[in-house]
């Protein structure tokens, strides 16, 4: 399936109302690039930077974009936002102060669409969930590996599940004669103690969502990332950020708030999708953007 942007006319909006001649953007979270695509068309920047750290999303966006890579206007990188600033080291074009910026997190539509990548309980797949393969933890290594107890706060936590002992104690008890290897293996277990209903979601989608997100280390990466991305805006220049997540949405809003001295969140309220897009794209029901400015208030 191809990945539709969420929240795209509401970014650029918000990129519009900015008070900088918009010459230079980076975009934490390529993925498909379609935000990216989108803020070339409107603003066509002098400089545009996409990072991910998922290689197939850079691999994609290096043939989709090959003109303009070619003509120095777009630069795109394999790396995390969440390390900036050493991604500034490796990368000069980076210290640039930017006047947008943009973060779109959470997975992308390919990524959920390959089993390979282990993101999804729909195909069979190693589980894995990295959305960058360099790095060594793995879901299965966290189902085969975490202290019960870890798992079950982890789902508490993450997946906002009340109970999942009873998932949890299967988990440990089966890993103990066959390690989990596949999403089969661990979306039919959640099912088999859970039940099927037929109403609402499948019953793995919280476990598999907690699981992606300790995984890829999201939240605290979010926390770390955020102020190395304000404090490399311009002034008057703007952060998008487009959470799907309550926990993601907290560490925004209050980062956002304290502003770390620095500049101010630009609307009162969280911006979420128009009815029309939550009924076309289903993604977008729990996305919300919020967006920052660096520089004193008018
Ligand atoms: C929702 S998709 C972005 C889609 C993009 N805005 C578009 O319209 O095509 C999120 C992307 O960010 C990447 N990503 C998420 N968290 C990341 C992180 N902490 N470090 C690096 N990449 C990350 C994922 O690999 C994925 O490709």
């Amino acid at each position: 399936m191809d990945h539709v942007p969420v929240l795209l006319q509401e970014v650029i909006d918000g990129f519009k109302d900015s008070p900088t001649s918009k010459s230079s953007y980076y975009d934490g979270t390529f993925g498909r690039g379609g935000h990216f695509a989108e803020v070339l068309k409107e603003f066509n920047p002098d400089l545009c930077i996409g990072s991910d750290g998922d290689l197939a999303a850079i691999e994609y966006g290096r043939e989709l974009f090959k003109g303009r890579i070619a003509s120095g206007q777009v630069h795109l990188i394999q790396g995390s936002y969440t390390q900036f600033e050493e991604l500034k080291e490796e990368n000069e074009l980076l210290r640039a102060p930017f006047d947008l910026m943009l973060l779109d997190l959470g997975v992308s539509s390919p990524q959920l669409d390959q089993g390979d990548r282990g993101f999804s309980f729909y195909h069979e797949g190693p589980l894995d969930m990295r959305m960058d393969q360099r790095q060594s933890q793995t879901a299965a290594g966290i189902i085969n590996d975490w202290h019960a107890d870890d798992l079950i706060r982890l789902f508490q936590d993450y997946g906002e599940i009340r109970r999942p002992y009873r998932v949890v104690r299967a988990i440990v008890n089966d890993r103990e004669s066959k390690p989990f290897e596949t999403t089969k293996q661990l979306s039919s277990l959640i099912e088999r103690i859970e039940g099927w209903r037929k109403k609402g979601s499948h019953p793995a989608t919280r476990f598999f969502l907690a699981l992606r997100m300790a995984v890829n280390n999201e939240l605290k990466g979010l926390e770390e990332g955020l102020p190395q991305l304000m404090k490399s805006l311009n002034d008057g220049g703007r952060l998008a950020i487009i959470s799907f997540h309550s926990l993601e949405d907290r560490i925004v809003k209050n980062i956002f708030r304290d502003g770390l001295g620095l500049g101010f969140a630009v609307n009162k309220k969280v911006i979420k999708p128009s009815q029309g897009e939550e009924k076309k794209n289903t993604r977008s029901r729990s996305s919300k953007l919020r967006i920052f400015q660096r520089g004193e208030k008018q």
